[in-house]
């Protein structure tokens, strides 16, 4: 591909997903898009770049998006933010929604669905302090292909073996052949939606606590900061916001602030002492 396509390449999916994709990144364009040139009937990454440059081949241009971006997820991520969730948010939340006995979580960016099952998974252990709780777990992301893998609950050996403890394997899974498949009471528990976080974030509506990890990464600076500002707006005064371990508001965002002693947990900073103390 020569630098024009290249260029061309990178402003389509910075505008289209956010994604940015640098020189030093250019292997990750052909093994990603030869299976997308291949589907189409067509020769080369060149025939697909020339046909998006018409702008009339809508599927293609989202099979072109949606197969650039990096699924990566695993069940518990990193613990600890599903730790602070479970000792801190979960109670915060039992006590100050006691009246109205209701709250809403979103995933923002769930992927194959390990994040918000994690997280249903954890409520189910609740399940005695929630009866009579209407508990939310709303899950997006831009990928159409990934969310229907997310809606199977279909996993490999690899996968669970990847942060789930194995009381929950053996409790919330049942193995067929190599796959497991996640039981439909946990699988019931979350509604996966289409979200695309440059276009649709307003529309949401209100979450008390907003899962967003593993994702701004991969966009520039005035991206991440217009997504912090569509999730200041989609959370509630006193709610919580959790990044990715590598992934901070500190110096795009003043909106929020971080938790103390918690990697990745931001609060808005109009309400300081809200969550977690
Ligand atoms: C690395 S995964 C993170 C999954 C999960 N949050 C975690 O931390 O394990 C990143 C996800 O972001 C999604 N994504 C990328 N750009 C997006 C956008 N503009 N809007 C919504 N989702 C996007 C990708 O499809 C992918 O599933």
């Amino acid at each position: 591909m020569g630098p024009r396509d290249f260029e061309f390449l990178k402003d389509f999916l910075q505008g289209r997903s956010g994604l940015v994709i640098t020189p030093d990144k250019k292997y990750l364009i052909d093994t990603r898009l030869l299976p997308v040139v291949h589907s189409h009937g067509l020769k080369t990454i060149p025939d697909v770049i020339e046909i998006l440059r018409c702008g009339e081949n809508e599927i293609l241009a989202v099979d072109v998006t949606e197969a650039m971006t990096t699924n990566e997820s695993l069940f518990f991520r990193d613990d600890s933010p599903f730790d602070l969730f479970r000792q801190q948010i979960l109670p915060m939340l039992l006590e100050r929604r006691k009246d109205k006995r209701k709250f809403r979580i979103w995933c923002a960016a769930c992927s194959s669905g390990q994040e918000p099952y994690s997280l249903a998974m954890i409520l189910h252990q609740e399940q005695n302090r929630l009866a009579g709780w209407k508990a939310e777990i709303v899950a997006t992301d831009i990928s159409h292909d990934i969310l229907e893998r997310a809606r199977k609950a279909i996993f490999t050996q690899f996968e669970v073996q990847r942060g789930l403890p194995v009381e929950m394997l053996l409790k919330h899974f049942v193995q067929d052949g190599d796959y497991w498949q996640l039981s439909d009471q946990i699988r019931n528990m979350v509604r996966f939606e289409y979200l695309n976080l440059l276009e649709s974030i307003k529309s949401v509506g209100k979450f008390d606590v907003i899962f967003c990890r593993n994702v701004l990464i991969y966009f520039d600076l005035d991206t991440k900061r217009s997504v912090l500002e569509g999730l200041r707006s989609a959370l509630v005064n006193d709610g919580a916001l959790f990044l990715g371990g590598s992934e901070s508001t500190m110096g795009i965002c003043e909106d929020f602030i971080p938790v103390p002693d918690v990697r990745g947990v931001y609060r808005k900073t109009e309400c300081i002492d809200s969550v977690a103390g």
